[in-house]
């Protein structure tokens, strides 16, 4: 990846309008400053980039020399999140709901602006109640919005750009070892993964020039992680950072469309471990 050009951002007073409620869609942008950003930076979509794996990977991402549209439902922390990032990269933030239609228009729209897609980063998620009750005692419209969020807005997001995605472009939809693990308790998060690696397959084979992978990070020290185990002490989870030189990788990479646990994926060399499951 490029990294060769160094780029700004400005966040300019009237621009910060976030709105900092989960059901926000105000729009904000923090839009490119003059001096360095060329016409031929990637471009990544990234949603859920305001903590966690997002931020990290968008760190990562911006390092590399991409920049970056992101976005996440609480405004302030996305624009925090984005002036972290303004040395190394320019970066469209939208503040949404990525299971809302408009919002995703939004991100369309923002998209339209600024060239081609080169890489679209489906990582935002739900993993519904906390504790994780088992599969007899999930609330069925819980369970809904866990799909709602995990499976329909990656596959709508996907549709909604995808009249913007270069020709190449690579797509990862974020995974879990749930979608493959039966373990009590984790059934409504799982199936929505499991559902996610389904249709991330089919749309690579509906979608031979894209390359679309789905990816398992790996047990994470982040907020979603330590609500699927309130109480305990999570604090020997990697930090979501180290996953992210895998990830790139993985994105650097000429591997045809899979599934993946990101760890598999060699950081110098994007091989896959051949012992991989
Ligand atoms: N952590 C782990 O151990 C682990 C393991 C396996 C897989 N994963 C996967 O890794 C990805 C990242 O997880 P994480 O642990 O980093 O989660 P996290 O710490 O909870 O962060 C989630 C991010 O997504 C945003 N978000 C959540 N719901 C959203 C929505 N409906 N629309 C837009 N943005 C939304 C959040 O911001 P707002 O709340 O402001 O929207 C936040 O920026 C997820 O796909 C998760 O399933 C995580």
């Amino acid at each position: 990846m490029p990294s060769d050009e160094s780029a700004t951002t400005s966040v300019p007073n009237a621009a910060k309008t976030p709105t900092d409620t989960a059901t926000g869609t105000t729009d904000t942008t923090v839009p490119r400053r003059s001096g360095g950003a060329g016409p031929h930076r990637p471009l990544a979509v990234v949603t859920g980039a305001s903590r966690g794996l997002g931020r990290a990977l968008a760190s990562g991402l911006a390092a590399a020399g991409w920049d970056l549209v992101l976005d996440a439902r609480h405004g302030e922390d996305l624009l925090a999140a984005a002036d972290d990032l303004a040395p190394a990269a320019t970066v469209t933030i939208r503040v949404g709901d990525v299971t809302d239609a408009d919002h995703r228009a939004d991100l369309a729209a923002a998209v339209a602006d600024l060239g081609p897609v080169d890489l679209l980063v489906n990582n935002a998620s739900a993993l519904g109640p906390s504790p994780l009750p088992r599969l007899a005692d999930l609330d069925p419209d819980q369970f809904a919005a866990v799909l709602a969020t995990n499976t329909v807005a990656p596959i709508a997001l996907f549709q909604a750009l995808l009249p913007h995605l270069s020709p190449t472009a690579t797509i990862l939809n974020i995974s879990s070892d749930a979608a493959i693990g039966a373990w009590e308790g984790w059934g409504g998060y799982g199936a929505s993964k499991a559902a996610l690696d389904h249709a991330s397959a089919v749309l690579a084979v509906e979608h031979p020039d894209l390359t679309i992978h789905a990816v398992d990070p790996g047990d994470l020290r982040t907020d979603m992680h330590q609500a699927a185990f309130p109480g305990e002490d999570i604090g020997d989870r990697p930090e979501p950072a180290t996953v992210v030189p895998h990830l790139l990788a993985l994105v650097a990479a000429d591997l045809p469309s899979g599934r993946h646990r990101a760890r598999d994926v060699d950081p110098a060399t994007g091989v896959v471990r051949e012992d991989a499951a």
